[in-house]
């Protein structure tokens, strides 16, 4: 088995230059193994499937405010709910949030599954969802694939099939790459490199930790991936 060096460096730039969020743990309190609260990771990885991370800052904080244990917000009337959520937009997200919420407070005595799997089973809980906070609050070797994610991979390996297709070679490739001992942590500082290196547009190549290994990079390319599938 060739030895994933890749994980490895991820992570040492992730100590580095990893973002200060207001749900996270440090990478040092991760590797002493105190890891983020699930409720705090499950709210955030909800408001950030569509929206940006400044943007979501505030709602968090005021989302925690009100409702500081997922029992509160499961017992909060939906209407208070919806307006917490306005301006944050796709309120579908809030309906479900307070379905999960219930569910989580009635049939799992208010504390979050701890598997992939388990958190699957809750209402509004998809693939992306249930990989975030498994990796990220419990551990869990989870491939956590995001928009961010995708850039990553399909610049690293050249990626040539586009998109929606080339998502379950993707998902593969993050599967492969995501080291056993911090998932958390190298779901996190995947999306922190999409988020700040490998973005869309003129990447900061020269600062990033795989521009030796990145085969968008060597063909002078990134802006080329990920390929999508035309309209
Ligand atoms: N975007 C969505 N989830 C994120 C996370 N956990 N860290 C950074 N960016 C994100």
């Amino acid at each position: 088995k060739i030895p994933n060096t890749y994980g490895a460096e991820l992570l040492t730039w992730y100590d580095r230059h990893h973002r200060e969020l207001p749900w996270r743990v440090s990478p040092s309190a991760a590797k002493a193994g105190k890891f983020a609260n699930p409720y705090h990771i499950w709210l955030s990885e909800v408001m950030l499937q569509q929206t940006t991370v400044q943007a979501v800052k505030p709602y968090f904080a005021k989302f925690l405010a009100l409702w500081p244990r997922v029992e509160d917000l499961a017992a909060a009337p939906a209407d208070d709910v919806m307006a917490a959520w306005a301006g944050l937009g796709y309120y579908a997200r809030a309906r479900n949030l307070k379905k999960c919420a219930e569910a989580v407070a009635r049939d799992h005595g208010g504390i979050f599954p701890d598997t992939e799997a388990g958190l699957k089973a809750l209402p509004g809980i998809g693939d992306y969802t249930a990989a975030a906070v498994a990796a990220i609050a419990f551990n869990r070797q989870a491939a956590v694939m995001d928009g961010n994610v995708e850039r990553v991979i399909s610049r690293l390996f050249a990626i040539d099939g586009p998109l929606p297709g080339s998502k379950p070679l993707m998902k593969q490739k993050v599967a492969e790459l995501t080291p056993a001992d911090r998932p958390g942590d190298f779901a996190q500082a995947m999306m922190d490199l999409g988020a700040t290196i490998c973005t869309p547009k003129r990447p900061a190549c020269a600062l990033c930790p795989f521009n030796s290994r990145c085969l968008a990079f060597a063909n002078d390319e990134p802006e080329r991936f990920p390929v999508k599938a035309p309209k």
